[in-house]
């Protein structure tokens, strides 16, 4: 499956993609409001084995995003299916994103989010998508506000303060 925008590519996330994973989630900058950073390379093949096996079971999963005038795997955007309750929600289509810091602020992560909202309601046919983002994580806050996302509310994920958003088919289209 690939989607392209007017600068990007997003295809399915590759095994030799181990390098650019490990440049991302071993900075603590990118992962200041997520998971402790990564340590160890091994860690960055294990989330990419883990996603590729949500391709296969799931159907969808987070995708590669490529930068096209660069060749360059830039970070990853995507759909993914919550089977773990989240805040009362089962089976939830999340969507998610996270780049490497040399390529923030140049408008990438809502290209890629739209590309990815226009698949999941288009060609999947989701009636609703939903996000969630810590409440202190004003860039991914301002950028799904700004998709049309609907903040329905607070809660707790492990212990840190998480704002929740809707996407309902019908705003989008
Ligand atoms: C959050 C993140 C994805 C933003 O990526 P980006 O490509 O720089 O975002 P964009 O350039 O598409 O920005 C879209 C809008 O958000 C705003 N924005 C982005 N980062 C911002 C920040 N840190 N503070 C305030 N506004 C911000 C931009 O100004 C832009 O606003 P505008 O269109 O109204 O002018 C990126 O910083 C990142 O990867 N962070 C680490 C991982 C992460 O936190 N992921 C989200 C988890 S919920």
């Amino acid at each position: 499956m690939i989607l392209e925008t007017e600068r990007l590519i997003l295809r399915k996330l590759e095994d030799t993609d181990d390098e650019r994973m490990f440049l991302m989630d071993s900075d603590p900058e990118v992962m200041k409001y997520l998971e402790t950073p990564v340590t160890a390379i091994e860690q960055s093949r294990n989330g990419i084995k883990m996603i590729q096996k949500q391709y296969a079971e799931n159907g969808v999963g987070r995708l590669a995003v490529v930068e096209k005038e660069s060749g360059l795997m830039i970070g990853w955007c995507g759909l993914k299916l919550l089977k773990e309750p989240i805040n009362g929600y089962v089976e939830t289509l999340d969507l998610g994103y996270r780049f490497i810091p040399e390529f923030w602020g140049k408008g990438y992560a809502w290209e890629a989010a739209k590309a990815t909202l226009d698949y999941g309601f288009n060609e999947l046919k989701a009636s609703s998508i939903y996000a969630y983002a810590d409440s202190e994580n004003t860039g991914s806050n301002h950028i799904l506000r700004k998709l049309g996302f609907e903040n329905t509310g607070e809660f707790e994920d492990s212990g840190v303060k998480c704002s929740w958003y809707e996407l309902k088919r019908e705003k989008y289209l």
